[in-house]
């Protein structure tokens, strides 16, 4: 038991059965005032509310690049292609030049778009919450762009790189029940 009653979760057992959730992956940019490229990889990144349109990720309370788009305000998320493998293990380690070799550009909002993404979300900070050894981090979609055609997405799951089938690019056909999925709750809407 902890020291609040609560039950011990060993980390290995919390990894492995969070591991079963399998996510996408992203890279998180800025731009530091200097005008130097900041980014990590960042798995946990979800979209949060259609309106107003939110997004959010939790950056570990020790990662440089939060201390960047914290100073920064502002933030743009990769969502990485399926052959973005080795891209995402050096945003993935502490390397210190972390864009070098990297082909990017900068947006006219002055945030790193990394070439070959399947899509950008540009966001300013709206909100900063505490999450343990993280920080949740909320914010408001400035700019969205996605790749055409389409690729695959680079996914993570049980602490492994792995991918879609080859066939599953095309997106579901649009369906006027799903419109509001990101604001509504009920059990028959989310789906
Ligand atoms: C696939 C993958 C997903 C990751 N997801 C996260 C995440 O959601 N949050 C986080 O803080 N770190 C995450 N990391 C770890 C950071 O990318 C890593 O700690 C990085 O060195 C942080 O760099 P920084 O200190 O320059 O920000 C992930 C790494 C990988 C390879």
């Amino acid at each position: 038991m902890t020291t609040d009653g609560l039950p011990e979760i060993d980390p290995r057992r919390f990894r492995n059965v969070l591991g079963q959730f399998c996510t996408g992956i992203t890279v998180i940019t800025t731009l530091d005032p200097e005008g130097a490229p900041a980014g990590f990889a960042c798995q946990s990144f979800a979209a949060l509310s259609l309106d107003p349109p939110l997004v959010l990720f939790c950056p570990t309370k020790g990662s440089r690049t939060w201390t960047a788009i914290e100073r920064a305000g502002r933030f743009c998320v990769n969502v990485l292609a399926e052959d973005q493998r080795e891209l995402c293990a050096r945003f993935g380690s502490r390397d210190p030049d972390k864009f070098a070799e990297i082909p990017w550009r900068p947006s006219p909002l002055k945030l790193p778009l990394l070439d070959n993404a399947l899509a950008t979300i540009e966001c300013t900070v709206t909100t900063v919450v505490d999450g343990g050894d993280h920080h949740i981090v909320i914010g408001r979609v400035l700019s969205l762009s996605e790749s055409t055609p389409s690729g695959r997405p680079l996914l993570f799951y049980r602490g492994q790189y792995t991918a879609i089938e080859p066939d599953k690019t095309t997106p579901a056909p649009w369906r006027a029940d799903l419109e509001h999925f990101l604001t509504t709750t009920t059990q028959d809407t989310w789906l």
